[in-house]
């Protein structure tokens, strides 16, 4: 596969997504592989801010730096740019899917299905406490590795 583009899309884009980007980014380029990724929220509400303090404090803990990172709103021409279009959670996905022409729906699925966990969705953290970004984590470290596997096998 030449050079794959990948969106990590929740709602908000300061929780899920940015750690989900920032943790793939920084393994894929652990391992040398050449990938284009970003990430986007279904929603508007924090456009141009930094990810979430507490993401931000959970992921600098295990050695990835999200603070680079802004939100923005997913776009029509994402739709055409990216391979892999991945949903945090089963609304983002019917989100994304009434959004998205008909020629790109089958670019749209959940992180998790790259994921070996019993869990289909990543959970959105944001009203609750540290234990929830702790899992946000867990999680998005297990996808990225099958993601990884999946994209170089
Ligand atoms: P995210 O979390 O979708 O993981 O970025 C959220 C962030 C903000 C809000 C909801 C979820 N919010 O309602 O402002």
């Amino acid at each position: 596969m030449s050079t794959p583009a990948i969106l990590f899309v929740c709602l908000g884009n300061i929780c899920r997504s940015p750690t989900a980007e920032g943790v793939f980014a920084h393994k894929a380029k652990k391992l040398g592989l050449n990938l284009k990724t970003d990430s986007a929220g279904t929603a508007g509400y924090h456009d141009g801010a930094a990810p979430d303090k507490r993401s931000q404090d959970v992921a600098s803990a295990r050695g990835y730096n999200l603070s680079r990172l802004k939100c923005r709103k997913v776009n029509a021409q994402d739709f055409v740019n990216y391979d892999f279009i991945l949903g945090m959670d089963e609304a983002n996905v019917r989100d994304l899917k009434r959004k998205c022409p008909e020629d790109y729906q089958h670019k749209i699925q959940l992180f998790l299905n790259f994921s070996v966990s019993e869990f289909n969705e990543v959970p959105d953290p944001y009203y609750g406490g540290k234990r929830g970004f702790e899992l946000v984590l867990d999680l998005i470290e297990d996808a990225s590795d099958g993601l990884i596997t999946k994209l170089t096998s």
